[in-house]
């Protein structure tokens, strides 16, 4: 999904009953604020909660579209998402101000995840847009994953409520699978490896959209297999 719109900026009271009422991280932040999502939430998406990434004015969030019991004038439910300070003070824009809102679904953004590897002390980071990485001194840029070859497959079986995943691959100290991550609707999960130990791991089948993993030697792969095949 994708959504792109002008909104008027709405300033959160600094004190008082409405205040207290809006999320957490609008709570903690007095100055926040919030626009409207202009759309029946429910009906566009059968959800009255929805986690989103959201850009205003190209200055980007990931937050949640929610129902705080406003109304529109005609009495249906006003959705809204918070802007906190931080950002309002980066648009330099006040109450009444307009802002330019695109929304997008955390899926669609967890998709375009990208992995940093430090080839010196093995950190994983991830990210999702532009960023520049660094680790024990040296740029770490993002790198591109290969699809799954004769060599570095992955092998997945399902017990009960989770995938079984292996890899046949050496693990000695020169040449091993350093993690396997797991992308999920709602973020990531990794399992680090050792040498000399299994390249396996076990995770949770609950909004898995693919596999990655790391062979020190020949870099990163991706494995659709959990959305096609029970095992290799
Ligand atoms: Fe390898």
């Amino acid at each position: 999904m994708r959504y792109e719109y002008d909104a008027v900026l709405h300033e959160l009271p600094e004190k008082g009953g409405a205040y207290v009422a809006f999320p957490w991280d609008l709570r903690k932040e007095t100055g926040g604020a919030y626009v409207a999502f202009p759309w029946d939430l429910r009906k566009e998406t059968g959800k009255g909660r929805l986690k989103v990434h959201a850009e205003f004015d190209g200055i980007p969030y990931d937050g949640s579209i929610v129902n705080m019991g406003l109304k529109n004038q005609d009495g249906s439910v006003c959705y809204i998402i918070g802007v906190l300070k931080s950002i309002r003070k980066t648009l330099q824009k006040n109450n009444g101000d307009t802002v330019h809102v695109i929304i997008t679904d955390r899926i669609f953004n967890m998709l375009r995840i990208k992995l940093h590897v430090c080839p010196i002390c093995g950190n994983v980071i991830q990210s999702t847009g532009e960023a520049i990485i660094s680790c024990c001194g040296i740029v770490l840029p993002p790198l591109e994953a290969d699809p799954e070859d004769d060599e570095h497959h992955l092998c997945v079986e399902r017990v009960e409520d989770e995938y079984y995943v292996t890899i046949p691959h050496e693990m000695s100290k020169e040449h091993y699978i350093s993690f396997i991550l797991v992308l999920k609707n709602d973020g990531c999960e990794i399992r680090k490896l050792y040498p000399e130990g299994n390249a396996e791991a076990r995770f949770k089948i609950n909004g898995i959209k693919c596999f990655y993993y790391y062979c020190n030697r020949h870099g990163l792969f991706q494995s659709y297999s959990c959305q096609h095949k029970p095992r290799r």
